[in-house]
């Protein structure tokens, strides 16, 4: 038999029931589990403020273990599709798809991509709500999921008052992540 440097003499084996309970239970939004060159796999619990656009060069797979997803998405024209995908279905996208998979924080979904190549950049992308005209990008190097290069990303943006406020039509986004924030901090008090 040929050596392998990859080979790992006990395959894991996820229990998907248990991630989402754990992700549930602490309020976390993202549990990768596992981190390869050719594969990366993590499990996503929803975020109530999603509404950027994502860019990247992998292919994206989705399962819906848990709720609906409603992934919108960006022709190359710029014209808003919605892919709906319920509970136990499972869904694939082609590589620089601007996508936006949205779902509730009580939903969860297994995600499985690829593990970026040095120097790769992910870009995430806001358009005004009012009047559909780009408003920020914000870019990433997304070399390890577990540190929530996402959550960065929404932060830079939310936090920053002229990301969110439109250049053609003056209307300004609002913070979403602030308020969800405000409401988990509400909920725990
Ligand atoms: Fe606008």
């Amino acid at each position: 038999m040929a050596t392998n440097e990859a080979f790992i003499p006990n395959l894991p084996v996820i229990d998907l029931e248990s991630v989402c309970q754990e992700l549930a239970d602490s309020g976390r939004r993202v549990k990768v589990l596992w981190q390869h060159p050719g594969s990366l796999a993590f499990v996503a619990r929803g975020r109530e403020y999603r509404s950027e656009f994502h860019v990247n060069a992998s292919d994206e797979v989705t399962y819906m273990i848990k709720g609906t997803m409603h992934l919108h998405y960006r022709t190359q024209d710029g014209e808003e599709h919605v892919a709906v995908i319920p509970q136990g279905s499972s869904n694939w996208m082609p590589p620089n798809t601007e996508h936006s998979p949205r779902f509730p924080p009580d939903a969860f979904a297994l995600i499985i991509e690829r593990h970026r190549t040095e120097g790769e950049i992910d870009r995430f992308r806001w358009y005004c709500p009012s009047c559909k005209a780009f408003l920020h990008e914000e870019q990433a190097n997304v070399s390890d999921y577990s540190v929530d290069p996402v959550g960065r990303a929404y932060r830079n943006f939310f936090y920053n008052e002229d990301h969110r406020t439109c250049k053609a039509c003056g209307h300004v986004m609002p913070n979403a992540m602030a308020e969800s924030e405000a409401n988990r901090l509400g909920a725990q008090a």
